[in-house]
């Protein structure tokens, strides 16, 4: 029964498959040895990331939810009536309910995500919740060129939604880059309302990404049980430990997987030997100062309209604005 499911044959090539082969193979050439952080989200890590989001000791979920409704409202009123909402990587459909239901007759919903199945899931599910709102799904990489479609009724101004701080997975540069690219996006009159995770505490964002549970580390380790079944290739993943820490230097938290022995791993014709202790890295999480983003943000093109957080100041959503060329 079932036994073609059981075999460890590469199932089909899809684009995405393809780009995780390419950067595996990359990233692990190069020393020090990392992964993308986009690739842990196959449907396990996705899973995986929505038990995360439930630990008591990963507080960034939790913390933005609460100022989402909390200032749900304010925001709202920022953003004015008749906004296009772009969200970028559509997948908690919780944080755009929020904001949707508290919007002033938004023209249209336009998720952006690079996984279909994730994109056609979302897009069904609010076109059944918002009757009257258009829902218009782009499958794409919203880091890359693509075309926000034109609403059916008239719209005051392009809104781009991005919570989660996710930004949080982009070296500043890198983060730099998606902010202008996003301004270009918006366009003339434009806004950006954004999930910032804070500078805090090393002990709590220590605890946050080595939970007690290890569900964190689970996640992380999926990574190769990912590339065991998509691209054949034979990690043994307890021989590897989850190792995540505050990098007060870089502004950041980093996970990586570090062999817990020497041992070799072969990917297609590639073969790696990984010595005891040898990492790969697989995530940088920065966290940032309001003012330090704002920064960042200027220099890309926005300027900061308004700020909110929870009491303790652990996370930030932040409202801004497109500077338009005449000041
Ligand atoms: C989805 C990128 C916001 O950096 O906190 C959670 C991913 N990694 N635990 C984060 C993550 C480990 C998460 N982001």
């Amino acid at each position: 029964m079932h036994r073609l499911a059981e075999t460890s044959v590469p199932t089909d090539p899809t684009p995405e498959t393809a780009s995780f082969r390419r950067d595996l193979v990359r990233g692990l050439a190069r020393k020090p040895r990392s992964i993308p952080a986009k690739h842990f989200y196959d449907a396990r890590g996705a899973e995986l990331f929505e038990r995360i989001c439930e630990l008591p000791e990963y507080y960034p979920t939790r913390t933005e939810l609460g100022i989402l409704r909390r200032h749900a409202g304010e925001m709202s009123a920022r953003l004015g009536p008749r906004c296009i909402v772009v969200e970028y990587g559509s997948g908690a459909s919780l944080k755009t309910r929020i904001l949707l239901d508290h919007l002033a007759s938004p023209a249209a919903y336009v998720p952006v995500d690079i996984s279909r199945e994730q994109l056609a899931s979302t897009a069904a599910a609010l076109d059944a919740a918002y009757q009257e709102l258009p829902v218009l799904p782009v499958c794409a990489d919203y880091t890359a060129d693509y075309e926000v479609p034109r609403p059916p009724g008239e719209a005051e101004r392009t809104a781009i939604y991005f919570p989660g701080s996710t930004i949080g997975n982009f070296t500043p540069d890198e983060a730099r880059h998606f902010l202008a690219h996003a301004a270009e996006v918006a366009g003339p009159n434009g806004a950006l309302l954004i999930g910032i995770d804070l500078e805090k505490d090393a002990g709590i964002l220590n605890a946050a990404y080595d939970d007690s549970a290890g569900v964190t580390a689970e996640f992380n380790k999926n990574l190769l049980v990912r590339a065991n079944r998509e691209l054949g290739a034979d990690f043994r993943p307890e021989r590897f430990r989850h190792v995540a820490f505050w990098d007060a230097r870089h502004g950041r938290v980093e996970m990586h997987l570090e062999s817990a022995c020497d041992q070799r791993v072969r990917i297609d014709s590639h073969d790696f030997a990984l010595a005891e202790g040898e990492r790969i890295h697989t995530e940088n999480s920065y966290k940032y100062s309001v003012s330090g983003f704002a920064e960042l943000a200027e220099r890309a093109g926005w300027r900061l309209g308004a700020a909110w957080t929870d009491a303790d100041a652990w996370f930030a959503v932040l409202y801004l604005e497109v500077v338009s060329p005449s000041g």
